[in-house]
């Protein structure tokens, strides 16, 4: 049925009477030869259209044949002349019928030197039709879409229409007659070069090429208002081809056989991926309220501020005397006259990470390390503040500072106060003197107690997603820009005094107070196996640079080897060996159970292909004295077997949507396969609805194939949202402040998940729901079949379930539903449960029953059988 029908999905009243367009292209092909290299012109103007490479001819929307391309480089049909000019208005029309409906595809473009000057197209970003434009002629300008939400589907007929209005500086895209966006355009230049249809260009280079027909295309010298659009579409696409947008949607069939259980769904399958990116350690999941407590983050003291309370006084960082070789500034703080008022003082403020939280009733850990100049005497006041001063929250005197360096640490109890962000923490001298100060620090209350911990709200909500597992400690974090500031787990060990923390690859400095210990406290305070990632000789400067960093296999690389031989000794050695009796000397006599190593990260990205001899290389020396581990592989290499192969996917949601059976016929004789990065790419800086709706498709996927997809992890986790502090501009799982934090829609949607896992999966079919994702599990102990279910559409699908081979259904049941009618809907610090799960309570359920399943929505069904 749907090869043959137009589809009208945008939200339109269709009028179904044929009016004619009054408008006269200057440019039109209608493809109607049907065989030749030659599409012919019908106004003459731009001259006929010659096909290159294996450009074909197909079946006709508007007459008998179409122009077919391949989606091959080197396929498309190209007009010499040009007949409009694209720095003033013009309107381009086509029909096109894809039989790849994803990647990038152009159909319609004009070419400039070094890009088009307008893309009629796919995008492969947003898997949407969009208008494209670049604000010049140039890879680097900036770039005017006019978008669409239209997800459209393999073989059928659109008529797409992108108007140019150089009046109104507008670029509008049209779908089916009816207006999918307008926006507003910055720039408009001429691009003199050939009409082409079937691809687009793109940095000097053919690209996007077209996979599908292309029918009827038409050029016109001014912008067709909305009502002449209108009127192509309906000259060009035969009243038998249009659908009425209100028709009824089919109802799904869903088929679910119990009797021929499938794979045992894996429990240890989904973990937990983070790194120091979006401060999401320092300023995130670490619970140290101080920003550039060492004072290393710059040349100046940032994040702090000199306060002259009734005193005036200097503050300046200074390298004389370091606390340690690791901290070697210092925070010098001089108050020269203290002249009066009711609390005069001379002191250094710290604004924390985008504020400090402060609770009502609560204690927090003050500490620092001090030393005062001769002379000094008085007392060190610290005080937790409203960022204006005014409003002491919390405060205490510290006495006798020596004149060498000394370690002073204090309670600070909050009162009956309401919960507040925007305060600061203040040292402060009531007389003349000075002290120097180092690692000042401030804990609230952490997850479990531990001292150096975690936010006790960041840890729940990773608890939450049952995770079995933590993948650590990078990602990028892992690389570093530079080999020097590659994460050195032997810098990250013992008192804080001890770590100088290093550049991410972030753009910001990490203190590593998060270092390799706290990772395994972390493993312990939510019962997770560690996996641990080693540094493999690669850091991202060689990337950019292939003389950068990168060290070649062989004795330069052996060190790095041995480091790793190592930290695997620090976290499964028993205490008479020299790192397992380390870690017991930090506090964890019992070696860690540690079954999977990950050799570097993502090393494809090595362009040199040095990781074939640097995996071999660790390979082979951690299974000469580590013979059960099983070894990760970031890329292919030959020369070994990987136990297991890490694969990272950032796709858009409907990707992922499209893509949920990816695994069902992946080589089951390879590798084993750890998805250690993915997450659908919509929204930022966290998930929005839709792009939930692609990860829970993704994780059916992978559930159904847990014999083969052995490890997950959903990456970035964490992302603290303040402007500024946050650098993947995509989604992330969970988003916080100093104070607060919420779940994106897709956390909502993985804890559903994890909830809902059954023990095996179930075989089912779906007919008629051409969108739908669905996975079915059951529990074999309790009979409890669990269907997870994903409309990604914008209107409710009605399903039957047909549910074979059980005995009896318990009649009642329950839906847990996570929707909204706006895709784009997300979850923020001002609205942190816009969208949240429902749960809805299901009767007159059976073998077989009906459900609908609202619009954009992920529904997960419980049903009791026996
Ligand atoms: O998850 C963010 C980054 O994406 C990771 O650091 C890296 O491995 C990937 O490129």
């Amino acid at each position: 049925m749907q090869t043959s029908v137009l589809a009208v999905s945008v939200g339109l009243t269709l009028l179904f009477a044929d009016t004619a367009s009054a408008q006269t292209p200057v440019a039109e092909w209608q493809f109607d030869q049907g065989s030749g290299t030659r599409a012919v012109s019908s106004t003459g103007a731009e001259g006929d259209a010659t096909l290159r490479g294996r450009t074909g001819w197909s079946a006709g929307l508007t007459g008998a044949h179409a122009l077919q391309l391949p989606g091959q480089p080197g396929a498309f049909a190209e007009a010499a002349a040009p007949a409009i000019d694209t720095s003033g208005s013009y309107t381009i029309s086509a029909a096109v019928k894809m039989d790849r409906a994803s990647g990038w595809q152009t159909f319609v473009s004009r070419d400039g030197k070094a890009v088009s000057g307008f893309f009629l197209q796919l995008r492969g970003d947003t898997g949407e039709f969009a208008f494209t434009t670049l604000t010049r002629d140039a890879p680097d300008g900036d770039t005017d879409t006019a978008g669409s939400r239209v997800d459209p589907i393999e073989g059928i007929w659109y008529h797409l229409v992108g108007v140019h209005d150089a009046a109104a500086h507008t670029l509008s895209l049209y779908i089916n007659g009816a207006l999918a966006q307008t926006v507003p355009t910055r720039a408009a230049w001429k691009s003199d070069g050939a009409t082409i249809i079937g691809r687009g260009k793109y940095d000097s280079r053919p690209v996007d090429f077209a996979n599908g027909a292309v029918d009827s295309v038409r050029l016109f010298d001014k912008a067709l208002p909305a009502s002449e659009v209108r009127s192509l579409f309906l000259r060009d696409v035969p009243l038998a081809q249009r659908i009425d947008p209100n028709a009824p949607t089919p109802t799904a069939q869903i088929t679910i056989d119990a009797a021929r259980p499938g794979p045992a769904v894996s429990l240890s399958q989904h973990g937990l991926m983070t790194e120091e990116i979006n401060h999401a350690y320092d300023g995130g999941l670490y619970a140290e309220l101080i920003q550039n407590r060492a004072f290393l983050d710059s040349k100046e003291p940032v994040h702090w501020s000199l306060v002259q309370d009734g005193g005036t006084g200097t503050m300046a960082l200074d390298s004389a005397e370091p606390v340690s070789k690791a901290l070697p500034v210092s925070l010098k703080l001089t108050a020269t006259s203290i002249t009066g008022g009711a609390n005069p003082r001379v002191g250094a403020a710290n604004a924390g990470y985008w504020g400090i939280s402060v609770r009502p009733n609560t204690s927090y850990r003050a500490s620092f390390w001090a030393r005062a100049a001769a002379g000094t005497t008085g007392a060190l006041t610290v005080s937790i503040e409203s960022s204006d001063g005014k409003t002491a929250l919390a405060k205490t005197d510290v006495k006798n500072v020596t004149s060498g360096w000394k370690q002073y640490t204090v309670t600070l109890k909050t009162g009956a106060t309401a919960a507040s962000l925007t305060n600061r923490l203040v040292v402060s001298l009531h007389r003349p003197g000075t002290v120097w100060l180092n690692l000042v620090s401030l804990f609230p209350p952490t997850y479990k107690n531990r001292p150096n911990g975690n936010r006790p709200d960041l840890m729940g909500k990773m608890a939450d997603l049952k995770p079995r597992f933590l993948r650590f400690p990078g990602g990028n974090f892992l690389e570093g820009d530079t080999i020097a500031d590659r994460f050195d787990w032997k810098r990250t060990l013992g008192p804080l005094t001890d770590r100088p923390g290093h550049q991410t690859p972030w753009g910001y400095r990490s203190t590593n107070g998060l270092g390799l210990m706290e990772f395994l406290d972390w493993c312990d305070d939510l019962s997770l196996e560690p996996v641990l990632a080693v540094y493999a000789g690669y850091s991202l400067n060689h990337y950019r640079n292939p003389n950068g960093e990168r060290v070649e296999p062989g004795p330069a690389l052996q060190p790095f080897v041995q480091d790793a031989l190592d930290e695997i000794e620090f976290l499964t050695g028993d205490t008479k060996t020299t790192w397992g009796a380390k870690r017991a000397a930090l506090g964890h006599p019992k070696p860690y159970t540690l079954r999977y190593v990950e050799i570097g990260n993502e090393d494809w990205f090595d362009a040199s292909g040095s990781y074939e001899g640097r995996f071999a290389q660790f390979f082979d020396a951690i299974k000469a004295k580590y013979p059960k581990l099983q070894i990760i592989a970031t890329t292919n290499v030959r020369s070994r077997k990987p136990d297991v192969m890490d694969e990272h996917y950032y796709l858009p949601a409907r990707s992922f949507l499209r893509d949920s059976h990816h695994y069902d016929n992946y080589d089951r004789k390879g590798p084993k396969i750890f998805v250690g990065e993915w997450a659908s790419q919509d929204g930022n800086p966290t998930a929005t609805l839709y792009a939930a709706l692609g990860d829970i498709a993704w994780l059916i996927g992978m559930e159904r194939n847990s014999d083969i997809v052995i490890m997950e992890t959903y990456a970035p986790l964490l992302v603290n949202v303040n402007p500024g502090a946050w650098q993947w501009d995509h989604p992330n799982l969970i988003g916080y402040n100093a104070l607060t934090s919420f779940g994106s829609p897709s956390h909502y949607a993985q804890v559903l998940f994890a909830e809902n896992k059954g023990t095996v999966s179930l075989p089912m079919t779906i007919t008629d729901g051409p969108r739908l994702v669905c996975g079915v599990t059951r529990d074999e102990k309790t009979k409890t079949i669990y269907v997870k279910i994903v409309n990604p559409t914008a209107k409710p699908q009605p399903a039957a379930f047909d549910l074979q081979s059980v005995d009896a259904v318990l009649p009642t049941g329950e839906a847990i539903v996570l929707a909204s009618d706006n895709r784009d809907a997300a979850n923020s610090i001002e609205n942190p449960a816009n969208i949240v799960p429902r749960t809805v309570k299901l009767s007159g359920l059976g073998k077989k029953f009906q459900h609908v399943l609202p619009p954009y929505s992920f529904t997960v069904l419980r049903i009791s059988t026996k």
